[in-house]
């Protein structure tokens, strides 16, 4: 049971109204990230954040994905959490493809070196090419090994730009960009500005200082102010989404 805390209280939300709640903005591009933490800060549990979350986070996790064009994440999370095969299930396809949307949302990752294995489940098992955002200092030859598998797309000189980023995913159409991390690629898109949108779980757990906080590497000393846009929870964690204040 997932109650509504903020913008008004509301008890056992449906995943209808969930999706209403979730909606993305009609601004394209828009970058919508989304983390879990436990409450002393850590983004992982052992080197994964499964641990962190519970039913309610989970159920929200696949949600957004369903609302989305494409889910982005940083080749680190792609190593550590075993990515692999469809991100969403055959009911969410049936729902995006009643909605206009392409069954399965596109798959981008972002990696320096495509330090990635071309034959292993992330390519073989993917229901989508997915898109490789990487630099042009990149080893050539492993462009041309993965070029076989995804579609490889240089995105910055020695590292990959944030609002580059965005903005090759936008032009494919894939304006609705689901984050989903790690702490590297966070901080990369604070850097430049470029998070539109913080979903962030709350897990009532607490982790003894092991693991990094969700954002990590930003050398922008600049404080990024979002606005609080809703508040539910679940089994006493909390599901909050702050988004850039002037956005709407
Ligand atoms: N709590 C959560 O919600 C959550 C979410 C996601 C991940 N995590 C956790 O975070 C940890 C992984 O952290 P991470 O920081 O290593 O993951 P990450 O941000 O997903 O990946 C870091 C990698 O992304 C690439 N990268 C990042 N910024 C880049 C840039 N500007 N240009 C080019 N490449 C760039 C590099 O890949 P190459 O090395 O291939 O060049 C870098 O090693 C894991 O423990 C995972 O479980 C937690």
């Amino acid at each position: 049971m997932i109650n509504q805390l903020l913008p008004r209280s509301a008890a056992d939300r449906s995943d209808d109204d969930l999706l209403a709640l979730y909606d993305y903005p009609s601004k394209r591009p828009w970058a919508r990230f989304n983390f879990i933490a436990s409450l002393d800060g850590s983004a992982a549990h052992q080197g994964v954040s499964a641990p962190l979350g519970n039913e309610g986070d989970r159920r929200l996790f696949g949600l957004l994905r369903r609302l989305s064009d494409v889910i982005l994440i940083g080749a680190g999370t792609v190593r550590a959490e075993g990515y692999a095969g469809p991100l969403v299930s055959e009911g969410d396809t049936r729902w995006r493809t009643d909605r206009g949307l392409s069954a399965h949302p596109a798959l981008a990752i972002i990696s320096g070196t495509l330090g990635l294995d071309p034959d292993s489940d992330l390519f073989r098992l993917s229901p989508v090419r997915p898109l490789l955002l990487t630099t042009a200092a990149v080893d050539p030859e492993r462009v041309r090994s993965l070029s076989e598998v995804a579609d490889v797309v240089i995105a910055g000189a020695e590292s990959v730009g944030a609002r580059t980023c965005v903005s090759t995913l936008n032009d494919r159409g894939l304006g609705r960009i689901l984050c989903e991390g790690g702490p590297s690629i966070f901080g990369a898109f604070l850097a430049e500005d470029a998070v539109d949108e913080l979903c962030l779980s709350l897990s009532p757990l607490l982790t003894g200082g092991q693991g990094s906080p969700i954002a990590a590497g930003a050398d922008n000393p600049e404080l990024h102010r979002l606005a609080l846009a809703s508040l539910l929870e679940s089994d006493s964690a909390l599901y909050g989404r702050w988004t850039r204040a002037t956005s709407r």
